[in-house]
């Protein structure tokens, strides 16, 4: 941890000068190896996952700019399964170049404390979908979930497989453009076949991954339809709503016929029928390229 009145001078003036509302006194440090004192700020935001607890907090760079950032720590302090889980998405973060669909990471601290650092995002896909009922146009569900399946591609390009794509794990910027976060599900294993585990949550979770937690052998899939999987229900939670819970639907209409197909392949039951997340980029960009409009489900 580092030394409190310290950060609080570094960190003080241009944050207080932005954010009167916060008192020098509600500020916690800590220090970053590479990125110097992040604040927690304790009348900011916080969110507490399955794995992570993530704070709102403010880090000033070389230039004394101030940066709103994620600050995501364990949940359960001395918890040895939240700690392997938090260091094991830092071991991906740290090897996975950084792109315009996935979270930045500013900083990442491994170890017995171990901390994240990432860009502040105001708000998720779940949050929207919250907001805004249950449909969005499809113009603005073809254009969100092409970030997140451009996003999905650069890490099946690293080895990487998410395992977790949902609408909590979606982030959105101001203008709405998507980003990836929440790698504590993922693992370093793409086009290869794995053990189908019961990683993921429930609603978003392809089926060879449930099956394993009822049958004494673990399914070989392909790492990367788990993803496309999980993607096409993100799809089909922006059409008809949050999926979260399980939550099973049937209905199809004023959904465009080439966008519900899309939705289709990605979700079949036998993972070698879905399309690879390449083809699913491709299929959404012909549709931002030639309009949905005329097209109905
Ligand atoms: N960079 C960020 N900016 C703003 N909010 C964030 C950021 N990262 C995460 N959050 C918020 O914190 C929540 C939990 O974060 P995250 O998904 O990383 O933790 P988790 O413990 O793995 O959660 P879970 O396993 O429940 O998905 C997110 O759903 C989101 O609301
Ligand atoms: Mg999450």
């Amino acid at each position: 941890m580092g030394d409190k009145g310290a950060a609080e001078q570094s960190l003080g003036m241009g944050l207080l000068a932005s954010q009167p509302q916060v008192e020098k006194g509600e500020l916690q440090a800590l220090q970053i190896p590479g990125v110097g004192s992040v604040a927690v700020l304790k009348g900011g935001k916080e969110f507490v996952g399955a794995h992570g607890s993530v704070k709102e907090g403010v880090w000033h760079d070389n230039e004394g700019i101030a940066h709103s950032v994620a600050i995501k720590t364990v949940k359960v302090a001395g918890s040895e399964k939240c700690l392997k889980t938090i260091n094991k998405e830092i071991e991906i973060l740290a090897k996975l170049p950084s792109h315009p669909n996935v979270v930045r990471v500013v900083g990442v601290r491994p170890g017995e404390e171990p901390v994240i650092v990432e860009e502040w995002m105001p708000m998720t896909l779940k949050d929207l979908l919250n907001e805004t009922g249950p449909v969005l146009n499809s113009g603005d569900v073809v254009r969100i979930t092409l970030d997140v399946a451009k996003g999905v591609c650069h890490l099946h390009k690293h080895r990487v497989t998410h395992h977790d794509i949902k609408p909590a794990n979606i982030l959105l910027d101001e203008t709405c453009n998507a980003k990836l976060a929440d790698f504590t599900c993922s693992v370093f294993q793409v086009s290869s076949l794995i053990d189908a585990t019961r990683h993921g949550t429930l609603g978003y979770m392809a089926p060879e991954c449930m099956q394993c937690g009822v049958s004494r052998s673990r399914p070989r899939v392909r790492a990367e339809k788990i993803d496309v999987y999980s993607l096409g229900k993100v799809m089909l939670s922006c059409v008809v709503g949050n999926l979260d819970n399980g939550k099973t639907i049937t209905a199809t209409s004023l959904c465009p016929t080439r966008l519900w197909s899309l939705i289709c392949d990605c979700t079949k039951m036998d993972p070698e029928g879905r399309p690879s997340c390449q083809q699913v980029v491709e299929r959404l960009e012909s549709m931002v390229k030639d309009g949905l409009e005329g097209e109905v489900g």
